[in-house]
This record gives C-alpha cells, sequence and structure tokens, in this order.
C-alpha cells in the first residue's frame, strides 16, 4: 500500500516541483514504485517530464479525475521504469469552480486514488503554492507532508503558516496528517546567512524534522528546462548526490 506524500509550501518557487521531481526518480531508482501527481494547474511537473505532450491529456488528467470525467487507470502516464504520472493540464484552474461545487470536494483526490494505491509504493504530490482546494484536496489524501523551504527570513518565517494549515486538515479532513521533514533547498556556503537561518529554523521549530540539505545547484536548473532529472543531466552532481540521501531518508521514516 502506497505511502502519500504532499509536496507543499506556501511559498511559490522553493523547490516543489524540483523536488518531488527528483526524489520520485531517486526512489525509483532504489526500485520503488512511485506515482507523481501534478496537482498544480501551472503544470510544472507534467511539462517537465512529457512536454507539449501535456496537450494530449485533456480529457484524462488530474481535473477531470477530481470531477469523476475519468478513472484513475486511463489517467496514469507511464515515464520510466518504476515511475508513472498523473498529469495536470492547461484546464485545472478552469475547473476549479466544479470541484468547489461538487460533494465531498476535499475528498475528490483521496477517493480518486484509491483503486491505484496497492500498485505502489510512494505516491508523491506536486502542488500549487496557493492554499485552495488542489492543496486541501492533497493534504486530504496524504500521510505526509515533505516542506521544502529557502533559508530565508521570510522562508522561515513563512513555515508557521504551513503548520496552521497542517492543523487545521487535522482538525477537519485528516487527523492522520504528519510532517516528514522540511528540506532546505538551494542551500550556498557563498555567505553565512543560510546556516545562521538553518540554526534560528531549528531553535524556532524544535519538533519539526529537518531532512537532507540540497545544495543550490545550477545544474537543477538546467536539466529541469531540458525536462530531465538531476540523475538524467548530471548524476555526479552534488545535488544528485542529496536527492539519493533524501530518498534513502524519506525510506527509513516512512517504512520505518
Ligand atoms: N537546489 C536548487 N538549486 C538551484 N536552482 C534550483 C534549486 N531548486 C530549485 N531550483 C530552481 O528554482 C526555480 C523554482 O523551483 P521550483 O521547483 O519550480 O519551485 P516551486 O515548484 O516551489 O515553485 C526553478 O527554476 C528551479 O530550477
Ligand atoms: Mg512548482
Amino acid at each position: 500500500m502506497a505511502v502519500v506524500i504532499s509536496v507543499a509550501n506556501q511559498k511559490g518557487g522553493v523547490g516543489k516541483t524540483t523536488l518531488t521531481m527528483n526524489l520520485g526518480y531517486a526512489l525509483a531508482d532504489m526500485g520503488k514504485r512511485v506515482l507523481l501527481v501534478d496537482i498544480d494547474p501551472q503544470f510544472n511537473l507534467t511539462f517537465g517530464l512529457i512536454g507539449m505532450k501535456v496537450l494530449e491529456y485533456g480529457d484524462r488528467n488530474v481535473g477531470t479525475l477530481m470531477t469523476r470525467e475519468s478513472e484513475i487507470e486511463e489517467s496514469l502516464v507511464h515515464i520510466q521504469e518504476n515511475l508513472d504520472l498523473v498529469p495536470s493540464h492547461l484546464n485545472l484552474s478552469a475547473r476549479e469552480i466544479e470541484i468547489i461545487n461538487a460533494y465531498n470536494r476535499e475528498r475528490r483526490l483521496e477517493k480518486a486514488l484509491l483503486p491505484v494505491l496497492p500498485d505502489y509504493d510512494y505516491v508523491l504530490i506536486d502542488n500549487p503554492p496557493s492554499m485552495g482546494i488542489f492543496l486541501v484536496n492533497s493534504l486530504t489524501a496524504s500521510d505526509y507532508v515533505l516542506i521544502p523551504l529557502e533559508l530565508s527570513y521570510f522562508g522561515v518565517i513563512g513555515m508557521q503558516l504551513m503548520f496552521n494549515l497542517m492543523r487545521m486538515i487535522r482538525e477537519e479532513t485528516n487527523e492522520n496528517l504528519k510532517l516528514l521533514g522540511l528540506v532546505p533547498n538551494k542551500f550556498t556556503k557563498q555567505t553565512k546567512v543560510p546556516k545562521l537561518r538553518l540554526k534560528e529554523l531549528k531553535e524556532t521549530y524544535p519538533d519539526a524534522p529537518i531532512l537532507t540539505t540540497i545544495p543550490k545547484a545550477i545544474a537543477l536548473e538546467k536539466a529541469q528546462s531540458e525536462g530531465k532529472s538531476i540523475f538524467e543531466f548530471e548524476p555526479q552532481n552534488r545535488a544528485a548526490k542529496a536527492f539519493q540521501k533524501l530518498a534513502k531518508e524519506v525510506v527509513e521514516i516512512a517504512e520505518g
């Protein structure tokens, strides 16, 4: 039975999509069966993985799944061994109103994923930065939240928003939601600031597990623009090693 993990942060540009994609590849390389779900109307993950082919999935994507116009089995795109994708689509944002007015609106994703959970070890959901019906569906369907963040002043204090949202979800729709951990991203040793912020992060949120730090690496950005994982683009890169280490850490926590 798959462990479902939401990669979330209400801040944009912190590395949600990069983390979802590369953690997915790292887990798949370890032999885990992984399903990636793109629930961001900006479909960056989908575009990164299948490019213009995104256009072919207008009637079978995460949005049509949630409105029950498609079934999960027909909405899966095979990426490589052990790695599948439920794509997002250009028309996802237009479906928001429809989903908001639908019965059981917070559980539409959870219910749609249920039939394939036995086929995977991990489901990783890439989320939009905004706090809306898509993020609520994702957190309601998840066992864990994984939070990438940048070690800036607002990056650190912004965690409070995420923790508030998680508390609300636990109270209303998913009492079992757990924090898998925080993943400091774009770490650089060039100034002392990130290290200082990391210390602050530990002091401000002493109960939050802080997982493997991902270094700032131009190769990650280049890989993304070519639609490749860091493992395909530059397997020897420090960031590739960091994602492998993170994958092991995630497996240890999730599988005990
Ligand atoms: N560790 C990193 N080093 C360098 N660039 C990064 C790193 N992580 C993410 N990026 C880049 O930062 C930008 C935002 O990342 P992205 O994953 O799209 O964030 P989000 O999904 O949270 O909006 C992208 O251009 C991405 O390539
Ligand atoms: Mg994104």
